[in-house]
């Protein structure tokens, strides 16, 4: 059976979760639920990254624990992956002691082998990205991500020979095009690479708050190689069977570009040196914006996604994380946005459709799905349409897969205004033609809810029900998704309307 392995990166936990954390996993549930229906042996991980400078600060700026910290943090976190639905397999966090376990024994094992080493350093870091910087590549000496002035830092540390990877790592990108997508981060991650690679500190002599270098306890394990490594020792330990071989390597680690150059060049010579298999793609996705900046906490400008999703439910911001923004851009993400769409193509295009259709089939056929003479042309486009579909979710494109399904819904519309079956209904002899006139619409409204599930799976196993289709996994598979496939002679079942009118 075929295998799908998606990631969201492992969140901080210095506060709380907010719409940038949901948009990503979201993002990598709509992958999940497809592959799922795609017929493949899904595992979707997401987790929280609990080591490290902030979530100490955060925890002694809070005159607790770090671990009393963390502990409430990730209540919140676990709380809003199931908010947004993410049917994730696992969700590891790094304080875990069998995650701890791994980490040491992988990085044992590059001590062992000499590809780590001591020395001393000197350099300006920033804490909330854990990362040095080289002056260059500050702006006004700030952050470019963060905007904070980063610190002078000296320690004595312990090194990976990074610089060593370089022409492998190289070759890697040149053999495997599609790595790193969309194609501009490839190119943006290569010229990195290309500029020179230097060695790199793994660990952090004066923070407490991390795993303990095994042999050298006096020094905690840098917060992105235990964060990075999660990928494959949540594999090892998430069921009791160890998955490792069979999920990895991972099909997609989903992120925004904040992080690229750690998972497209530290994390691929980690894997290198200790003999793994490279991901087969890492996915850039875009910032999104409020008020033309981006979205975090650092800055402040932040959203709760909980209120969003109180209010509006949470597919219709499911739809609108990926139809507002094309998935791999930044955009700007507004409450006035947000209600357009809601209105415009939720409630009127695709909920009108449902609740005329219903109506129709009720009236004109005693609530019975009626067989249809002719639907050859949607025969055609139907399928077309579905596989342009599975392409655009193939590459990732949840945009443009959005957009091909919302053409077939405007489309139905049209075919509704067109055929007007109320006219059909007046006259007995064209019985026939309003027969498929009502079969292609409830037939192209259930293609709809199966190509739509991914992103709305509340709303679209609504629609099958109100189809008179359970929504069993058979009934989901994109298979189905073929118009025809849908048998004449169920009911259907009046229900209540998919997108209520918003409270002012
Ligand atoms: N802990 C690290 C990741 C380690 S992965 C081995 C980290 N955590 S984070 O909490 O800062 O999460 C960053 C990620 O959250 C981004 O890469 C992205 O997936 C998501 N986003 C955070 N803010 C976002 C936006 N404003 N817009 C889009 N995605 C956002 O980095």
């Amino acid at each position: 059976m075929k295998t799908f392995y998606v990631t969201t990166p492992i969140y901080y936990v210095n506060d709380v979760p907010h719409i940038g954390h949901a948009y990503t996993t979201i993002a990598a549930d709509v992958l999940a639920r497809f592959h799922r229906q795609m017929g493949e042996k899904v595992f979707f991980l997401t987790g929280t990254d609990e080591h490290g400078n902030p979530a100490a600060r955060a925890a002694q700026k809070r005159g607790i624990t770090p671990q009393e910290h963390v502990d409430e943090m990730v209540e919140k976190f676990k709380a809003l992956a199931v908010r947004v639905n993410a049917t994730n397999d696992f969700f590891i966090r790094t304080t875990d002691p069998r995650h701890v376990q791994a980490v040491q024994r992988f990085i044992q094992r590059l001590y062992d082998q000499g590809d780590i080493y001591l020395k001393s350093y000197r350099g300006l870091y920033c804490s909330a990205c854990e990362a040095f910087y080289a002056e260059k590549d500050l702006v006004d000496g700030k952050c470019p991500d963060h905007g904070t002035e980063p610190e002078l830092m000296e320690e004595e540390n312990y090194f990976f020979r990074l610089s060593n990877y370089q022409e492998r790592l190289l070759a890697f990108f040149d053999a495997h095009p599609g790595f790193v997508q969309p194609e501009s981060r490839l190119n943006e991650a290569r010229s990195f690479i290309q500029q020179g690679l230097e060695d790199i500190s793994i660990s952090r002599a004066t923070l407490e708050w991390g795993i303990p270098i095994p042999w050298d306890e006096s020094q905690v394990v840098y917060v992105w190689v235990d964060a990075l490594l999660n990928y494959i020792t949540a594999l090892e330990f998430a069921t009791g069977e160890d998955l490792v071989p069979k999920f990895w390597p991972a099909d997609y680690h989903l992120m925004a570009k904040d992080i690229l150059k750690f998972h497209a060049v530290i994390w691929p010579a980690l894997l290198m040196a200790s003999g793994y298999e490279l991901p087969r793609h890492l996915f850039i996705h875009g910032y999104l914006l409020m008020g033309g900046q981006k979205m975090s906490k650092t800055r402040g400008n932040v959203l709760d996604p909980f209120e969003v999703m109180d209010a509006y439910g949470v597919d219709a911001f499911r739809f609108y994380c990926f139809r507002e923004v094309a998935f791999g851009q930044d955009g700007t993400i507004s409450m006035e946005g947000f209600e357009n769409r809601y209105k415009a193509e939720l409630a009127n295009e695709l909920g009108n459709l449902l609740s005329r259709t219903i109506a129709m089939i009720r009236k004109y056929n005693d609530s019975v799905l009626p067989p249809a003479d002719d639907h050859a042309a949607f025969d055609t486009t139907g399928a077309q349409l579905v596989l342009e579909f599975r392409k655009a979710m193939e590459r990732v494109d949840l945009t443009g897969a959005l957009e091909k399904v919302w053409r077939l819904v405007r489309s139905l519309n049209k075919y509704v205004e067109d055929s007007a079956p109320w006219k059909l209904a007046k006259d007995v002899s064209r019985k026939p033609e309003l027969d498929s006139v009502l079969y292609n619409l409830a037939e192209g409204l259930r293609i709809c809810a199966i190509l739509l599930h991914p992103f709305m799976p509340e709303t679209t196993v609504e629609i099958l029900r109100q189809l008179g289709l359970p929504a069993h996994v058979e009934n989901l598979a994109v298979e189905q998704a073929a118009w025809g496939r849908g048998e004449p002679g169920v009911m259907v079942v009046p229900g209540r309307p998919l997108f209520p009118k918003l409270q002012e």
